[in-house]
């Protein structure tokens, strides 16, 4: 996997993201993902909200957008896989270049806007799949779309997509789509908890779901968030997305950049949300997420109490090994 690094290392980076993805595919095709991971002795499983996992770390949305890697990212050993954000029609995102790595911080910038292929195309990624784990998808607004429009979008992909996941979430929380993180304020909140309600009444499927949040939110609007979800189609919240608090980046490139920072030094700052939500919310399930890079930083998760926990921008920059590192350690 080393020989992968490498090569990653010297790509722009959204063409390493989908030449390593896509070598794991075709890796997955050989059979060779079977015999590297299925040895790997590290499940230790437990049952959340109905669900069973085969252990408590998975991958967080974005790493696959459109569901095109599911049974080989699942081949890796992960508990379980989010997959999206999806939005109802194809979008490109943002101009390129769009994503930014600072290899000596451990962190990764990123502004893509949802690019994405669309809710249809996912689905029949969905239907295809071998893939046997715990899925959840990652569900969003289309740029274009304003006002009730927005609300409707999760909808739409809502009603698309339940059928196929084990748990679905609702993702407010990117900071690439302009006004998006509107949807914290107590009442675009709740207009959008109404409109899921209803539809997740008319649907009669029950799943659950999973609010994603930011971290950048005060202590106030964190306290409305938690009241607002309370009896509510609402399970749980995914905490947290990327922060466009640059303040602790040394690299004074990265540090101007437009976009959502992830990797270390998300850590600090997702894991006290993390602790926070956890202090005024009595037993909700939490999936914790931001920064983890180590098997240290998955226990902090899981001591600030989150039941779940989530990779991304560690799993970009150490590889596989981070899976086995968390798992077997
Ligand atoms: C390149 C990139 C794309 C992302 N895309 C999404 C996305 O589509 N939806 C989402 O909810 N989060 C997305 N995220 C946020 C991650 O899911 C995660 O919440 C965040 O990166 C913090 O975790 P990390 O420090 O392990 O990367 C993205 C992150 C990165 C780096």
């Amino acid at each position: 996997m080393n020989f992968f690094l490498k090569i990653f290392k010297l790509l722009p980076p959204e063409l390493a993201h989908s030449f390593s993805l896509n070598s794991l595919n075709i890796l997955y095709k050989l059979k060779v993902l079977e015999l590297l991971f299925n040895k790997i002795e590290h499940d230790e499983k437990i049952t959340f909200l109905g669900m069973e996992f085969n252990n408590r770390l998975g991958t967080a949305a974005g790493l696959d957008k459109n569901g095109d890697y599911i049974d080989s990212l699942g081949a890796l050993g992960f508990g379980f896989l989010e997959v999206g954000t999806v939005t109802p029609l194809p979008q490109f995102g943002n101009t390129k270049p769009r994503i930014f790595r600072n290899y000596s911080e451990n962190s990764i910038v990123n502004r893509l806007g949802f690019n994405n292929k669309g809710v249809d195309y996912l689905v029949s990624n969905l239907k295809k799949r071998k893939y046997k784990g715990i899925l959840g998808i990652n569900i969003g607004a289309n740029k274009n779309s304003d006002g009730d429009e927005r609300i409707n979008d999760y909808i739409v992909c809502l009603q698309k997509v339940i059928q196929y996941a084990d748990y679905i979430t609702i993702n407010i929380s990117s900071p690439n789509t302009p006004n998006l993180r509107d949807l914290h304020n107590s009442e675009n909140l709740s207009l959008l908890i109404n409109a899921l309600n209803e539809s997740v009444k008319d649907l009669g499927i029950i799943k659950p779901i999973f609010l994603k949040i930011s971290p950048d939110e005060s202590q106030e609007t964190m306290n409305n968030i938690i009241d607002n979800i309370k009896n509510s189609c609402f399970s749980g919240i995914i905490a947290t997305n990327t922060t466009i608090d640059k303040s602790n980046i040394k690299n004074k490139k990265i540090k101007s950049i437009e976009g959502g920072l992830s990797g270390e030094p998300l850590m600090d700052k997702s894991t006290e949300k993390l602790s926070y939500i956890r202090s005024i919310s009595g037993d909700m399930p939490l999936i914790g997420v931001g920064g983890i890079l180590s098997k240290k930083d998955f226990d902090r998760k899981i001591n600030a109490g989150a039941s779940l926990v989530q990779v991304y921008t560690g799993f970009i920059l150490k590889g596989p090994s981070l899976i086995n590192e968390i798992l077997t350690s």
